[in-house]
């Protein structure tokens, strides 16, 4: 007989069905053993009775503890009252293993105890959900982008210099030479846009962020598309679609879990586009209206994201910083070269800053003049500077840094939530 999965159960009512996962809790009540089991997709509550069974069997049922793991056999009930909808009559139970002394238990662990059993917490119905919503997440991003013409294009984890700025870098040996562990997949996207017109990568980038907040990890993934032709305006209109396209499709395919993180969708549902727009200026008018110590050109940190995100409903795109505090990369305003032609997308909610995007220099004199400006060497960047000789064009593009997504769909409280084994300041077992 062939397993199926608990979420599926709903397909085979009256029939017999083989399911096979872990013990979430048991009680038993005499005569009946009502096993409730987890496979990684669902929970459904299985009955156990003394008419049904062997007395060696049932005795076995009766042992049976969290996370202890099993088979059974049985036919599917419909139940309105049961968990999930569905329940299970038992004709056959396999046990694989009894297992003893589960570290979590049901009752409330603190923090730090349940990262020190990161390896064990994930099955929680908590961290389950939020690594499900981010599967979800990914399978969207891709089809969104697939879509819309975009190639996937991986790009290098080891490289010879920075993107985003020397002072969070990585450093690993390279055969005797230094090199980097990737801040972001830009700089070779551009080249790689070049060759096939609309590229994204989608991988694991590093950041040595000295900072312990709830907004940073050291190791985070960035989904990074990059589109030879596109201007920043155009630039902004595909990440507002991509956001909106994301979280509607969460809202489809992921209810269950939203309910089992109590998530408030009402507030998901208002997330529509288009999104508001406001430019760097305008945000430090704001903040100091809003009584923040705050001046033209300095940037902005989690308390100022948080005041403007407060404003509004949706998503808001904060546009034009001063070039001073932005990346060399990032192409001036036509029309005032102190600004960048540059957005950040800040979350609602107050979950701070999910998208940071530009358009890219794309005239070689200029970017050879950034690269020198901002103390970069230049040798390692030639290779780059070549994009800008042969066949030039005005693009853009933008990093969507996963796990603040995820963290803002799931309304979690902390990034660390996000991510199976999360890399911080502090912490980098198991
Ligand atoms: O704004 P950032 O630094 O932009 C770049 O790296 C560009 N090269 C992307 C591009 O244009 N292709 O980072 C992009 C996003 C941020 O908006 C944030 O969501 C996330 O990456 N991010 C982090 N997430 C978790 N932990 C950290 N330490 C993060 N640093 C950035
Ligand atoms: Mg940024």
């Amino acid at each position: 007989m062939s397993r199926v999965m608990i979420k599926n159960l709903g397909s085979f009512i009256g029939k017999k069905v083989k399911v096979s996962g872990w013990l979430y809790s048991r009680t038993s009540k005499g005569k009946l053993i009502f096993l409730l089991i987890r496979d990684g997709t669902a929970l459904v509550q299985a009955i156990v009775s003394r008419q049904m069974l062997s007395e060696e069997q049932f005795n076995l049922a009766d042992k049976l503890t969290q996370e202890s793991s099993l088979e059974l056999i049985g036919v599917v009930r419909e139940d309105k009252r049961a968990v999930g909808g569905y329940e299970i009559e038992v004709e056959s139970l396999r046990v694989f293993q009894i297992c003893e002394n589960y570290p979590i238990s049901p009752k409330k662990h603190g923090v730090e105890f349940l990262l020190s059993l990161q390896h064990l917490w994930i099955r929680s119905q908590h961290i389950s959900s939020v690594l499900k919503i981010r599967a979800e997440i990914i399978s969207a991003a891709r089809n969104f982008l697939n879509s819309r013409g975009f190639y996937q294009v991986d790009t290098p984890i080891l490289t010879p210099f920075a993107c985003e700025g020397t002072s969070t870098l990585f450093e690993v040996e390279y055969f005797g030479e230094p090199a980097y562990l990737a801040q972001s997949g830009q700089l070779y996207n551009e080249a790689t846009c070049m060759a096939l017109g609309k590229v994204y990568t989608f991988g694991p980038t590093f950041r040595a962020e000295k900072s312990r907040t709830r907004r940073h990890l050291m190791e985070f993934w960035m989904l990074e598309p990059e589109m030879a032709f596109v201007e920043q305006e155009e630039n902004m209109v595909i990440q507002e679609e991509l956001i909106y396209y994301i979280v509607s499709e969460v809202l489809r395919n992921c209810s269950n879990e939203l309910a089992i993180l109590k998530r408030d969708i009402s507030l998901l549902k208002k997330v529509q586009t288009p999104f508001p727009r406001l430019t760097y200026s305008q945000v430090v008018e704001i903040l100091r209206e809003k009584g923040f110590d705050i001046k033209w050109g300095d940037d902005f940190g989690a308390p100022h994201e948080t005041a403007i995100s407060s404003l509004y409903e949706k998503p808001v795109f904060i546009t034009h910083y001063p070039a001073s505090i932005k990346a060399f990369y990032m192409q001036p305003d036509f029309n005032n070269p102190e600004l960048a032609l540059c957005a950040d997308l800040i979350a609602s909610e107050g979950y701070g800053e999910i998208i940071g995007g530009s358009q890219r220099i794309h005239d070689y004199d200029l970017l050879k003049k950034k690269i020198t400006e901002h103390h970069l060497p230049i040798e390692a960047y030639q290779w780059y500077l070549d994009l800008r000789k042969y066949g030039s064009v005005p693009h853009s593009g933008f990093g969507l840094g996963l796990e603040r997504t995820v963290c803002w769909i799931c309304g979690l409280s902390h990034i660390r939530e996000t991510i199976a084994f999360p890399r911080m300041l502090d912490k980098i077992y198991p």
